[in-house]
């Protein structure tokens, strides 16, 4: 027999928490009901929510999704007569009425793309885009914050007048955000649908009739940005 050391196969094992998110997946009945309706995602329960109690989409209008992998929401939108321009760093398989952009949001490149796309303006911005957790708490708020910031300060260069924000933040980033979206809609308000999973962190800043602060917001064609 030949010394040395012996190679053990290695074990292609799940991390703990993606088991868990895998077992919580198998137990949550969204996910099913997702499944059956044709959705991508669970969290289209929580748009429908919202839109059914604020009535913020309707047909005709223009509504870009950023983080909008892989997808339930734009599905949402579009079937409900909306023109949807829908970005994410993943890839996205298509949908009808949807115009797919594939890229890093916080990149200028990729939202001056989104410009072109909305030069005629946008009527309503969803986000529900979720930086990877690192599992730090203050760098994973900060990061949070920081592409919070970014879609309100792009929000206000493509929103029409009357327009709306539906922006995803987490619990310690919903402070800041809010005191900085709250004068540039007529109404703002914080939700947490009731299909957010209970132990997540995260809420939803709801802002309507877009006024556009200092810089008056998009009328006609988007701004370029300063
Ligand atoms: C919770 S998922 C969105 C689910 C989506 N609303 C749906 O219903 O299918 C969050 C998404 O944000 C995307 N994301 C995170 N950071 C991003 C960035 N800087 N640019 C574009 N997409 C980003 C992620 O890739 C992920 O697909």
């Amino acid at each position: 027999m030949s010394g040395g050391p012996v190679r053990r196969p290695r074990r292609r094992g799940r991390s703990a928490s993606s088991t868990r998110w895998l077992q919580r997946q198998h137990r949550d009945p969204l996910v099913k009901q997702a499944r059956a309706q044709g959705y991508r995602a669970r969290s289209v329960y929580k748009l429908m929510e919202i839109d059914r109690k604020y009535r913020i989409l309707r047909k005709g209008m223009t509504v870009l999704d950023l983080g909008a992998a892989p997808g339930s929401w734009s599905q949402y939108a579009a079937a409900r007569g909306c023109r949807v321009v829908a970005v994410d760093l993943l890839p996205m398989r298509p949908i009808e009425g949807v115009t797919i952009v594939t890229g890093d949001f916080l990149e200028e490149t990729v939202q001056a793309r989104l410009r072109a796309l909305l030069d005629r303006g946008c009527d309503l911005v969803l986000s529900d885009l979720a930086p990877d957790a690192t599992g730090r708490r203050t760098v994973d708020r900060l990061r949070a914050e920081v592409a919070a910031e970014a879609v309100l300060a792009f929000a206000g260069q493509v929103l029409r007048p009357g327009g709306g924000l539906l922006l995803k933040l987490l619990h310690g980033a919903d402070t800041l955000i809010t005191g900085m979206a709250r004068p540039l809609f007529a109404r703002s308000k914080l939700i947490r649908p009731e299909a957010t999973r209970s132990e997540s962190t995260e809420i939803y800043l709801l802002g309507q009739g877009f006024e556009g602060g200092e810089n008056g917001g998009a009328s006609g064609p988007a701004r370029a940005a300063s």
